[in-house]
This record gives C-alpha cells, sequence and structure tokens, in this order.
C-alpha cells in the first residue's frame, strides 16, 4: 500500500564531475526498481547535471532544502521555483542539520512545508530527538511534538502528501542506528499522531521513513517493521555499491 521510498541525502558533498560518477554507477548498477521509489537530493550545484542525466529513468531528483519564498531579495536562498524548474519532485525540510547548525525551528519547517507543497514539491519533514532527550525519556514527548508543530494548520490533503523522515539526532552519522524495535515504535507513535491530525485513512498512506546511520548491514531489518516505509541515508549514499544495496533491500 505505501512504497518504500530510499533517498540519498548527499549533504554539502559531490562537485558536478564527482555527481556525475556516482550517478552513473548508480543507474548502471539499479536494475529492477518497480516496487519501490528511489531519490537522490545532491547540492543545488548538481542539480543540474544530476537531473539531465536521470531524465527517462525511474531516479527521482530532490533538494535538501528550500527557502519559503518564491522570489525576492534572499540572497543565498534557493526557492521550491527554482526547484522544480530544475526537475526536482521532492525537498527535505527541517533535518537536524538544519535545525542544528543553521538554527531552523519549527515554525520556519512548517512555512517551508507549506511552500514546498504551494509549488508542487513533496516534502520530506525530518523529525527526531538528541541523546540527552532520550536518555531523559522525553524522545517521544520531543518527535510528537515536532510532528504537530510541523504540519500545524494543514488539512488531512496537505499532510497526505508529506513524507515524514523519523531521524534520531545521536544516529545521524555516528554508525549508531536504532534498533528495529526502537525505530518502530516511534514510526508507530508518529502515525498515531498523524491520524489525530489528519484521521486514520491519510495516517496510513503516509510513508515514515527511517534516518540515522542506514547501511547496507542494517537496511534489511529495520525495512521489516510495519511502520518503516523507507530510508533516508547520508553517508552510504555516497557510493553507489553501498546505495544500491540499500535501494534492493529485501
Ligand atoms: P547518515 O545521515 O545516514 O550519514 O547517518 C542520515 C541523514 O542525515 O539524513
Amino acid at each position: 500500500m505505501r512504497t518504500p521510498l530510499l533517498a540519498g541525502n548527499w549533504k554539502m558533498y559531490k562537485t558536478t564531475g564527482e555527481a556525475r560518477e556516482l550517478i552513473e554507477a548508480l543507474l548502471h548498477g539499479l536494475g529492477d526498481v518497480s516496487d519501490r521509489e528511489v531519490l537522490v537530493c545532491p547540492p543545488f550545484t548538481a542539480l543540474q547535471t544530476v537531473g539531465a542525466l536521470l531524465a527517462g529513468t525511474p531516479v527521482k531528483l530532490g533538494a535538501q532544502d528550500a527557502y519559503t519564498e518564491t522570489q525576492g531579495a534572499y540572497t543565498g536562498a534557493i526557492s521550491p521555483l527554482m526547484l522544480r524548474d530544475l526537475g526536482c519532485t521532492y525537498v527535505i525540510a527541517g533535518h537536524s542539520e538544519r535545525r542544528a547548525i543553521f538554527g531552523e525551528d519549527d515554525a520556519l519547517i512548517n512555512r517551508k512545508v507549506r511552500a514546498a507543497l504551494a509549488h508542487g514539491l513533496l516534502p520530506i519533514m525530518c523529525v527526531g530527538e538528541t541523546k540527552p532527550q532520550r536518555d531523559a525519556g522525553q524522545a517521544e514527548t520531543i518527535v510528537v511534538a515536532q510532528v504537530r508543530a510541523g504540519l500545524a494548520g494543514m488539512t488531512p490533503e496537505q499532510i497526505g502528501q508529506i513524507v515524514i523522515a523519523y531521524e534520531p539526532v545521536w544516529a545521524i552519522g555516528t554508525g549508531d542506528t536504532a534498533t528495529p524495535d526502537d525505530a518502530q515504535a516511534m514510526h508507530a507513535t508518529i502515525r498515531r499522531t498523524l491520524a489525530e491530525l489528519a484521521g486514520t485513512d491519510v495516517a496510513a498512506t503516509v510513508r515514515i521513513q527511517y534516518g540515522g546511520s542506514v547501511k547496507p548491514d542494517n537496511v534489511d531489518e529495520l525495512m521489516a517493521q510495519p511502520d518503516i516505509d523507507g530510508a533516508l541515508v547520508g553517508g552510504a549514499s555516497l557510493k553507489a555499491d553501498s546505495f544500491l544495496r540499500i535501494v534492493h533491500f529485501h
């Protein structure tokens, strides 16, 4: 019912030449992906190069962030309209690095999600607790609050178009993954929250990705969980062989 979404978040890696090499290797080994969705989110500077290589393939193009406005005097910002223009279909919103390093809060992320939807981009909204929050037993409270604030004021129709990525901050880039049981428990909590916001029918269709040190050797057990509908992959998406193994999870 929910098509798994395997997404590579390249972060601030890959020049255009390196991006080209990676995409060529990915496409070479891609094989049959008819029962899943594959997405790459290169840095802005490689979107055009990657988009041209992906044309006519099943791999989709996404961006890692977009500002809230369509155009204007916003030095350094990129608008959802510009991303659509380059062939993007997805955009990440509220990644924990945007929250922690660039000071983004739930209110801004809410505006970014809305702006993306308004321009026909599918947002992947990231949520997740820090290590101190988990140790203090606050993980669920924090994540539920992030989901509620990020989606505040949206209609069930809007919520139905959004992908949520649960990415515990302590698991990102650390090699320290949530156990499949812990991840499943949080995904179920997120789905209950979505049901409260948008009804059970919509909640049943929303894809909830897990992110945080997803690797070839842990993807299968994560994807076996009933409420894990895909992966948002950082480090392991930077090499074709590891990303392909994740894409082809069993
Ligand atoms: P990681 O990053 O796979 O390198 O932990 C995931 C992410 O930040 O989206």
